[in-house]
């Protein structure tokens, strides 16, 4: 099958920004009030930012900081309890996958009644949240390049006392707009920067192998791992230099394109219990067995030497020393038992790995004794 569709309105580049931010305005006329999220760090006094600040200010604006990470249904509760006097008809989300995130569930959550965790937790697991007949509609400003969820229709949303990772799905969470302005990526750190490129690089690979994976969606697979194996390595050598981060910028937005057609597949899917608990980067977390995923479902690859050439290599293995170059350069432990993980732990991680949508999307099954079998050799 090979329809596509992504209906967010994608600006990329600082001359963009004065076009993006007239569009806000004559869209968003009447919009009096608007909930302006932010990761902190007066990243809103950016000068690349001012044509949007610009748009804001003849608008009622409520600035937030959210300066949590992987957002947990506990964190959305008091978000949400703390905004809630502001009536806001807008959301702008100026920040990494944790902001995003939120803007995406308070864009679903904000008419809907909560008043405790278990009441957040109850409206994401049965989906009530979708019966909402509108959400609020909000705008995609990333500052790192990864996480791709300015392209996607999803937030992930953490509940570590159920021991779960939910999705907050609908169409209507697709951004209304997104800005992508690599001049905000230049301040990431270093750790960061690499982690976030691991992760748009599992999600071109995993849309590129996904069950849903079509024509099209590879397309931007390829171009995306083929922009992050060329200049990742340049990057931690040149953390400043804003033509490599143009190019990771560009990398994540396809990426994002890409897997928001597919979602992802076994590596996200385990990576949820790696980073639960063991507090595993995401993007670490998800493609340290990215190179384990892609020998297992070598044979039901399409095309597999685009692929391979995408990456620069010949065979799977070459990928794999690619990755571990990566983890090399940076000095990233590339070993599950340099995070904590032991023999004894990989039986609960293998339980908690099988997430429905994500385990499911993969081309080739993994049993549970392959499973573990794989985390044994990356122990
Ligand atoms: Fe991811």
């Amino acid at each position: 099958m090979n329809h596509f569709y992504n209906p967010v309105a994608v600006s990329f580049g600082a001359p963009s920004a004065q076009a993006f931010a007239d569009k806000l305005q004559s869209r968003y006329a009447d919009a009096e009030r608007v909930l302006l999220l932010t990761r902190g760090g007066d990243v809103e006094k950016s000068e690349c930012l001012q044509p949007v600040m610009n748009f804001l200010s003849g608008k009622e604006t409520l600035l937030v900081e959210v300066t949590l990470y992987n957002p947990n249904v506990t964190d959305i509760l008091n978000l949400k309890q703390k905004i809630e006097p502001f009536d806001f008809e807008l959301i702008i989300a100026i920040g990494g996958g944790s902001v995003m995130d939120a803007a995406k569930a308070l864009s679903a959550l904000q008419r809907r009644m909560v008043h405790t965790a278990a009441e957040v937790r109850e409206a994401i697991t049965g989906e009530s949240y979708r019966e909402m007949p509108q959400f609020t509609p909000w705008i995609g400003i990333p500052t790192t390049s990864g996480t791709g969820s300015e392209v996607t229709c999803w937030a992930t949303v953490w509940d570590e006392e159920c021991g779960s990772k939910y999705s907050v799905s609908d169409v209507r969470l697709y951004a209304a707009a997104a800005l992508i302005l690599p001049e905000l990526t230049v301040t990431m750190p270093l750790r960061l920067s690499v982690a976030t490129a691991l992760d748009a690089l599992c999600h071109a690979t995993e849309a590129y192998w996904s069950v849903h994976t079509n024509a099209i969606t590879r397309v931007y697979s390829l171009q995306a791992i083929e922009r992050i194996r060329g200049t990742l390595p340049l990057l931690i050598e040149q953390p400043d230099n804003l033509e490599w981060r143009e190019q990771l910028s560009m990398a994540s937005v396809f990426a994002g394109l890409a897997f928001s057609n597919t979602r992802t597949t076994a590596c996200h899917s385990i990576s949820y219990p790696l980073t639960m608990l063991y507090g595993i980067d995401h993007g670490i977390a998800a493609s340290i067995t990215l190179a384990a995923v892609l020998k297992h479902n070598f044979a039901a690859l399409i095309e597999p030497e685009k692929l391979l050439h995408a990456y620069g290599a010949a065979t799977a293995e070459e990928v794999d020393s690619f990755i571990q170059s990566i983890y090399k350069l940076y000095g990233l432990p590339n070993r599950l038992s340099q995070y904590g993980v032991t023999v004894e732990g990989i039986r609960s991680l293998v339980s908690l790995s099988y997430t429905k949508g994500r385990m499911d999307n993969n081309p080739v099954e993994i049993s549970p004794e392959e499973l573990e079998h794989m985390l044994v050799s990356l122990l």
